[in-house]
């Protein structure tokens, strides 16, 4: 069966940034001659302090791994967002804010505006002490004030860690500690949904696992009643008052790290991810303008939160590195209605929306009767993220959004990526629904046998996907952990990046990413190990074991499926299996809770005492025809058990 696709239309092609010959010969140069591309690229879109004189040195051998690029530069990123832009864009809307409650104004910040709050946070931060090279966990909703705290730090050289307001003070307190954080910048509650997160609260409860040297800044922001604890606690915004509208900016050097984000992987507890200064920032510019065809007056929608990577590249530092228009919003696609996006989009006359599938399928089932009647004719591109798109959602947003008219970009990327990899180019790439395409500059993916680790050459082909050398977007390092950084990304198929991801190749060369080949699930769009699941389990007092797997969800395209044995003498019932559940949210957050615990009385595994996941997740998605072979578990038995229980569940 032929794949349906999608050219380019010829009109967009015409004003697009890059058409297909044009990518063609850019990528090549990309990739054979890194150091010119980058190079001038670098020069190009960035303002240096002092220049770079060496582009790329970098090595992905076990034992070796080391990434840099534009090693001896100094810049500073905080700069290249918005005081470079101020001769041409003081009075130009920077940050255009919508808030959770549609009654509630939305808020233009211009380039002049955001300079002046950046500067007064940065005096704010300098006046707790806080020096280059110290760490800021921002555990915040998402307001201005979140992406002021990013680019304060970035201004005078603390490195941040943005927390997703989501986690539980446990998650929360693991992070502050893990990089041993001076301070927290919070609010007192997170508004979404017409709900209210209690972010201080929740700071409260994790700092009292931390060091009493972290110092707690609040930005006090729906103004509810709230603990306070006096010689800790910093009331942000009237701190601003106080301090110098200016603040001068600190050189950095390129490779200096910018943030650490953490994230999940198939092992243990999350790990730091180090994006650099220089190199991720150039990463995140050239992406957000090609993959969206951003052109300068248009207004850029990314619908991620900033405690995500998405929202890190594609609402703040991309955006603003290239002098855009970033809309940042509160909410939440489905309230008040499920119209809320459209709504948004077209008060603000939105030219390119990324968003993920899950939140298209969320919408989907709610019936096209929200978007009909919204002016949507101002789009231009739309996006996903996060996960392949399902046939199904991609058709609702082509119809109903795009109204067939809008290319879409399915971009496959990773946290570690700090930006795009595998993505089409809206005026140069023909689509297929499902697959994210085609490499973006300078990025070499290449299929591998997942045995033997050899590279396939045929075009059409299936296995794991891994890149071949560096881009500047890519992570540096663990933090504090180097060799973890090897381990994970460079020991399973040597001289590689493997992803965790497996793909097929077709014969056009086009990537179809197929999913995790770790134990890692993907819900909504989020990344969840499940031994970080297993473990916050286990942990229950009423716990002897369990075992997390992912089946197909509906809605979050994975779901949490924890297979869990109790403790002797301890009874299954639902007020258990409540009181587990809120175990989970309290031990890492609401995104973890598992959609269906069943009862194991036993767990398969081999005569070592290995759990026999492949099995697990066969039971859970309800195939037992394909559990293959069982023989080798020290007790087969446990199977039938398993399937009879998983039956009951529907
Ligand atoms: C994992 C990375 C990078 C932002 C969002 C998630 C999956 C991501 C796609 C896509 C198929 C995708 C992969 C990847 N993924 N985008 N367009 N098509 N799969 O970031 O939490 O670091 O997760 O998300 O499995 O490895 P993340």
């Amino acid at each position: 069966m032929k794949d349906m696709t999608y050219p380019p239309a010829e009109d967009f092609v015409g004003h697009a940034h890059v058409d297909a010959d044009r990518y063609a010969e850019m990528y090549k140069q990309s990739v054979t001659d890194p150091d010119a591309f980058w190079g001038a690229a670098a020069r190009e879109r960035l303002d240096w302090i002092e220049p770079f004189t060496r582009v790329k040195d970098t090595n992905f051998t076990l034992g070796e791994v080391s990434v840099k690029w534009f090693e001896d530069g100094v810049m500073n990123v905080a700069h290249n967002c918005i005081d470079r832009h101020l001769p041409a864009r003081a009075d130009q809307t920077a940050i255009l804010f919508e808030a959770d409650d549609p009654e509630t104004p939305a808020l233009h910040i211009t380039y002049g505006e955001l300079h002046e709050k950046v500067c007064r946070l940065s005096n704010v931060l300098l006046a707790q002490g806080v020096m280059r090279g110290d760490r800021v966990i921002i555990y915040m909703p998402m307001i201005p004030e979140a992406a002021y705290a990013m680019l304060a730090c970035a201004r005078i050289g603390a490195i941040h860690s943005v927390v997703f307001a989501g986690f539980s003070p446990d998650a929360l307190a693991n992070r502050v500690n893990d990089c041993g954080a001076k301070v927290v910048i919070t609010a007192d509650h997170a508004p979404r949904g017409g709900r209210r997160t209690p972010l201080k609260a929740n700071t409260d409860a994790a700092l009292l696992h931390c060091s009493d040297k972290v110092r707690c800044l609040v930005v006090k922001h729906t103004g509810d009643q709230i603990s306070w604890i006096d010689g800790r606690d910093v009331d942000v915004k009237a701190m601003m008052e106080q301090v110098a509208p200016d603040c001068p900016i600190r050189p950095m050097n390129a490779e200096d790290p910018l943030f650490i984000l953490y994230t999940s992987g198939s092992t243990g507890k999350p790990k730091g991810v180090v994006h650099s200064s220089a190199g991720y920032l150039l990463y995140a510019a050239m992406t957000q303008q090609y993959t969206f065809d951003y052109h300068d007056g248009d207004v850029f929608w990314c619908g991620a939160d900033v405690g995500w990577v998405t929202g890190h590249t594609y609402i703040v530092y991309g955006p603003l590195a290239n002098g855009a228009t970033t809309l940042m919003f509160e909410g939440v696609p489905t309230w008040p209605d499920a119209g809320r996006f459209w709504q948004v989009i077209e008060k603000h006359k939105v030219n390119q929306f990324y968003t993920a599938p899950t939140a298209i399928r969320a919408l989907m089932g709610q019936g096209t009767g929200f978007v009909e009647g919204y002016d949507l004719s101002s789009l231009k591109v739309l996006g996903t993220v996060g996960e392949p798109i399902n046939p199904e959602a991609w058709n609702w947003y082509n119809d109903n959004i795009g109204k067939g008219r809008l290319p879409i970009v399915d971009t496959w990327w990773q946290t570690e990526t700090g930006g795009h990899m595998i993505t089409p180019l809206p005026g140069a790439t023909a689509t297929k629904p499902g697959s994210a395409t085609l490499p973006f500059f300078g990025v070499q993916p290449v299929v591998l046998d997942p045995q033997s680790g050899a590279e396939i050459t045929e075009t059409a082909c299936e296995g794991v996907l891994a890149i071949k050398d560096s881009w500047p977007g890519q992570m540096r390092t663990v933090w504090g952990d180097h060799e973890r950084f090897e381990k994970t990304y460079f020991s399973d198929y040597k001289g590689y990046y493997f992803a965790g991801d497996g793909c097929r190749r077709d014969g056009d060369g086009y990537y179809w990413i197929t999913g995790r080949v770790d134990d890692v699930i993907n819900v909504s769009g989020h990344r969840m190990g499940t031994a970080e699941v297993e473990s916050a389990l286990v942990a229950h007092a009423k716990v002897a074991e369990a075992a997390v797997v992912g089946y197909p969800h509906e809605v979050k395209g994975q779901g949490i499926y924890a297979y869990v044995t109790l403790m002797n003498g301890e009874e299954p019932s639902d007020a258990l299996q409540k009181e587990l559940e809120t175990w989970v949210r309290t031990e890492i957050g609401p995104i973890a809770k598992p959609d269906l615990i069943q009862w194991a009385p036993g767990l398969p595994k081999t005569r070592s005492g290995k759990i026999m996941r492949r099995i697990l997740r066969k039971i859970a998605e309800n195939d037992y025809g394909a559990l293959g072979d069982i023989s080798t578990l020290a007790d087969p038995s446990v199977v039938e058990d398993l399937i009879e229980n998983r039956k009951n569940k529907g």
